[in-house]
């Protein structure tokens, strides 16, 4: 499967923070906030990634991620010149995607919790249709929000609804079968003139060939459009890492346990990186490392 970051925007709600850095560059706590959305991607299993982002920007991202290979990583780049919406992705990425199933991710969206691994691997299995995540929000008016029936099963997607007809919002992840970047084209901008993902969700819904997982309290789904979301974000991974003594969303770690890189490279990242906290961190797994017959595992990871 391949997958998609969409880092574009204009951070306008953020700014001054955003007035000379993109918004997905910002940190959360102790990393580049980029990092947790391919993060994500990386424990679906996805190795194949697509980052778009503004013609203004592009330049930072590379020179922060390059080819990606160093995680084990093909990551290559796109441009969107004017945030059209996010089912747009699907229009600049129509050669990569190449009729293939796909994940999109958005740049600003940061998942965490238990078994979380595991629903993304299943959900990266996907073959047909189209699978999204919802989370319950206390402010379903602010995202695109999905109505399930008793059964759980979804009746209605709505963009950022006047008057939300549950409390589900739908998050910034999305699996597709090959065909979504034809669906995409067939979309019309709508009336705030995006090309809206919630449209994209609602034909695969209309087709019923929609999957709605919930993710419920075990879950974490932080979104940080705002300063005081950004705030929490970093409170929330600074928190955890410092009770903890692991990382949230470090790419390198993540890159080993998946098997995408082998023992040596971990190895050399750990030994050259500098002396912060997250370098410190790199090299206190190293003494971590078990190595068995089933390959190398972190005594830290969950
Ligand atoms: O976070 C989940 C929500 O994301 C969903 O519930 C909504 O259905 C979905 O529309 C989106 O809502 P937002 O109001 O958060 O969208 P926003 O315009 O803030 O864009 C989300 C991220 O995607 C942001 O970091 C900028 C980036 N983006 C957005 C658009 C519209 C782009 O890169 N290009 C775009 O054209």
């Amino acid at each position: 499967m391949k997958g998609i970051v969409l880092a574009g925007g204009n951070g306008s709600r953020l700014y001054p923070m955003t007035a000379t850095i993109t918004k997905q560059l910002l940190p959360i706590y102790d990393k580049p906030m980029i990092y947790y959305p391919i993060a994500t991607l990386m424990l679906a299993g996805i190795r194949e990634i697509l980052l778009i982002t503004t013609p203004k920007d592009v330049d930072r991202y590379r020179d922060l991620l390059g080819d990606g290979a160093r995680w084990g990583l093909e990551i290559s780049y796109a441009t969107q010149a004017l945030p059209n919406g996010i089912a747009q992705a699907y229009l600049i990425g129509r050669e990569f995607v190449n009729h293939r199933p796909s994940a999109l991710v958005l740049g600003d969206n940061l998942f965490f919790g238990s078994g979380l691994s595991r629903l993304l691997t299943s959900a990266a299995r996907l073959a047909h249709g189209a699978h999204i995540f919802a989370c319950r929000v206390e402010d379903p008016e602010r995202y695109g929000v999905v109505e399930l029936d008793a059964q759980g099963q979804p009746v209605a997607i709505v963009e950022k609804p006047q008057a939300p007809r549950s409390n589900w919002a739908v998050t910034g992840l999305y699996f597709y079968d090959g065909r979504a970047s034809d669906m995409a084209r067939e979309l019309r901008p709508s009336a705030r003139g995006e090309l809206e993902i919630s449209d994209l969700n609602a034909r695969y819904l209309a087709a019923g060939e929609l999957a709605v997982t919930r993710l419920g309290r075990g879950f974490a789904w932080l979104d940080t459009g705002t300063p005081e979301s950004l705030n929490a974000a970093s409170q929330f991974v600074g928190t955890l890492e410092t009770r903890q003594g692991v990382k949230i969303a470090c790419l390198e770690e993540i890159a080993l346990t998946q098997g995408f890189i082998d023992v040596d490279t971990f190895a050399r990242m750990a030994a050259t990186a500098p002396a912060s906290d997250y370098g410190r961190y790199l090299r206190s797994l190293l003494s971590d490392l078990e190595i068995d017959a089933a390959g190398p595992s972190l005594r830290v990871a969950g």
